[in-house]
């Protein structure tokens, strides 16, 4: 596939209003904080309510779930490593967009492999991308199973089952991460608060 060469963190057009001008009128410093896990993790879970907890706090936000950005940008591409990176880098370009309109953007996808996550990274300006793995275990995430998916996937219904047979990498220094496991929900919740105040 051609590609445009890589743009550079500034447009290539001048700008009358500036990223930096749609942040202060928000009164807000843009942030993207990524949560990625596996599937059944909870990152959905956690990225709700840290939005939710934003949004009382009068903060302007933006939530790009993996699941559902599926359903419509990401809808043609399947579960094979190539798509799963390309899903990750739609993902990642649509997020800088939103950190670019002044947004805190939540992000919560698999997002399974290092080198897509860091090429994420470094859309975002040093210190404003903050990778939090939701670092619950296979056997808890197999155990709850809230889609069925794990069974379906033992079941060699569904292939390319992240955890089973297609990787999961998990993060070498994100800047935070939460075991949900042995949490209950507003415990983990609290957790992530923490490190996004941090
Ligand atoms: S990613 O790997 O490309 O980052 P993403 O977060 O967008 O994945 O989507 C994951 C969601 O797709 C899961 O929450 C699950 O509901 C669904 N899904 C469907 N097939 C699979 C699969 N083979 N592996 C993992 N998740 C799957």
């Amino acid at each position: 596939m051609d590609r445009m060469p890589k743009k550079p963190l500034q447009q290539l057009h001048e700008l009358s209003i500036t990223p930096q001008a749609r942040a202060a009128i928000k009164s807000q410093q843009p942030r993207c904080i990524w949560l990625t896990g596996l599937s059944g993790a909870g990152k959905s879970t956690l990225a709700n309510a840290l939005e939710v907890r934003l949004h009382g706090q009068g903060l302007h936000t933006c939530l790009l779930d993996g699941d559902d950005l599926r359903r419509g940008l990401c809808s043609d591409l399947g579960m094979t490593p190539e798509a799963r990176k390309e899903n990750i880098r739609r993902v990642a370009e649509v997020a800088r967009l939103m950190f670019d309109a002044g947004l805190i953007v939540i992000v919560a996808a698999i997002s399974p492999f290092r080198s897509d996550r860091e090429a994420a990274r470094k859309l975002f300006p040093e210190g404003s991308f903050l990778e939090i793995y939701v670092s619950t275990s296979f056997a808890v995430c197999a155990q709850r199973d809230p889609k069925g998916l794990y069974r379906d996937a033992r079941a060699g219904r569904l292939k390319n089952f992240t955890g089973l047979d297609s990787p999961y990498e998990a993060p070498l220094a994100p800047e935070g991460d939460i075991d949900t496991g042995g949490l209950t929900q507003s415990e983990a919740c609290e957790r992530l608060w923490a490190l996004v105040l941090r």
